[in-house]
């Protein structure tokens, strides 16, 4: 283990572990990483929250002035420095206390996957149920749902998730993170064009869809505005150093900023087929579109219940989910794995073991916690699921994003070479990095963790 240790430093200053994507499989994995269950469970339930399309545009809008260029700068740290999401920052130069924060960021990513694999773990439940027709022996769909968080099953799917996730990424960079989504990734296209077609056909669809296209501005108000930017970091998975960590296996020759595009483009394109099923399915079948987590899990399996093969397309969609999932758990799990490679010098697979079986074990009390088998575990009017999903999503991340704009915009200088940008595009993206996302960032984080409120 030392001699890895000790070619792995003598390499690194040049090329980090060695490990390389290819141009296109880096490009799969960065929207793999992206487009999971932001985009399937997430997005979806929080537009139908937050007024349907108007929300939607506003995503949008976030995500260009602010997500993407985040994207890009930590694409662009992940790229110079070659090292994981905290040594990174000290390769380029930088003080100490940077690496200090991208601890605290690999510690967030970590936090993120288990209860992230909870959710993933629903979904191949639920694809289960649907194949095996078993879901529809019983109409009560939230009494389903409950129950299933009454039980031991959340903690078994967990465990499934993460052991897929670890099996994927003991192969290494390209011949395991790079190939599962260079299948699921297309494959993920596949389904939800078909299940898109599908749904066009049911009656009442079209009022579905306007509700997801037409926009309907007096619906928007100050929070929706703060969700949506909230929700653009965490669909574009920044903040928590999986861009950083993927950045260090890009290639030289890659356009950063044409990555960073084609992330932004795959990212919008499965958030709107998922919205093109939802939305019609929903509206279709008479439900509420409007009643948060339960969208996925509880409406949709009453519309699949009234439709002809309903086990079968139900099966797809949430099969579909788990594809997405399980590219966004490889990415997650990865930026601990690197952190601790380097930090300790350990091989890919005994740090792939190790992490994978401690965030199973730091993920059982928030599986556990939705039910009511051990009342402890829920506290401050929040299960401590709910407290880990909070204080990563709306501290950790925000927080997260805040260092790598500061960094980028005003502490490392080799950005600009970096990213490649020509001098105009420089200057936008400077701009949004030093005065827009750091403001916004911050304001997100205040409002989110109810420090202010409106
Ligand atoms: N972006 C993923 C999704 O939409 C989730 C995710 C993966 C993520 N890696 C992340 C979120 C890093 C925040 C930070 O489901």
């Amino acid at each position: 283990m030392k001699d890895q240790k000790q070619e792995g430093a003598s390499q690194s200053e040049e090329s980090g572990t060695g490990e390389r994507f290819t141009s296109s499989g880096f490009i799969l994995a960065a929207i793999g990483s992206a487009v999971g269950l932001g985009n399937m469970w997430r997005f979806p339930y929080i537009t139908g929250k937050y007024g349907g399309a108007a929300f939607f545009l506003l995503f949008f809008i976030c995500m260009l002035l602010v997500g993407l260029p985040v994207l890009l700068a930590e694409l662009s740290v992940g790229r110079g420095g070659r090292g994981n999401a905290s040594s990174s920052f000290t390769r380029l130069g930088a003080h100490k206390m940077w690496s200090g924060f991208g601890v605290i960021i690999i510690l967030g990513a970590f936090v993120i996957l288990s209860f992230y694999a909870i959710v993933a773990g629903w979904t191949l439940h639920y694809a289960m149920l649907s194949f095996t027709g078993q879901l529809f022996e019983n109409n009560d769909f939230a009494q389903q749902f409950s129950d299933l968080n009454g039980s031991w099953m959340p903690v078994f799917w967990q465990f499934i998730v993460l052991l897929l996730t670890g099996l994927i990424i003991i192969r290494g960079v390209s011949a395991g993170i790079e190939k599962v989504n260079k299948i699921f990734i297309p494959g993920l296209l596949v389904l939800l064009i078909v299940l898109c077609v599908r749904v066009m056909f049911l009656d009442g669809a079209g009022e579905g869809a306007a509700f997801f296209l037409k926009p309907d501005f007096s619906k928007l108000t100050a929070e929706s505005a703060f969700v949506a930017l909230g929700h653009a970091f965490l669909s574009l998975s920044l903040g928590m150093g999986t861009i950083i960590t993927y950045g260090a296996y890009v290639d030289k020759r890659q356009s950063l900023s044409l990555a960073t595009a084609a992330v932004g483009t795959g990212n919008i394109v499965y958030a709107l087929l998922a919205g093109l099923i939802i939305f019609p399915t929903t509206f279709a079948f008479g439900l509420e579109a409007s009643q948060g987590p339960g969208l996925v899990f509880v409406a949709l399996p009453a519309a699949f219940s009234a439709m002809p093969l309903g086990w079968l397309f139900g099966g797809l969609f949430f099969v579909m989910i788990a594809f997405a999932s399980l590219t966004s758990t490889i990415s997650l799990l990865e930026v601990p794995v690197a952190f601790v490679r380097e930090k300790f010098g350990w091989s890919r697979s005994f740090s792939v073991i190790l992490l994978s079986i401690l965030c199973f074990v730091i993920g059982v009390p928030s599986a556990l916690s939705l039910g009511d088998k051990i009342p402890w575990l829920t506290f401050g009017g929040k299960s401590f699921f709910d407290w880990v999903d909070f204080v990563c999503t709306n501290i950790v991340l925000p927080l997260g994003g805040l260092v790598v704009t500061i960094f980028v915009g005003y502490v490392w200088k080799g950005g600009a070479k970096e990213s490649g940008l020509s001098a105009w595009w420089l200057r936008v993206w400077l701009f949004m990095l030093r005065y827009v996302a750091p403001i916004l960032v911050l304001l997100v984080f205040l409002y989110s963790s109810g420090i202010i409120s409106f």
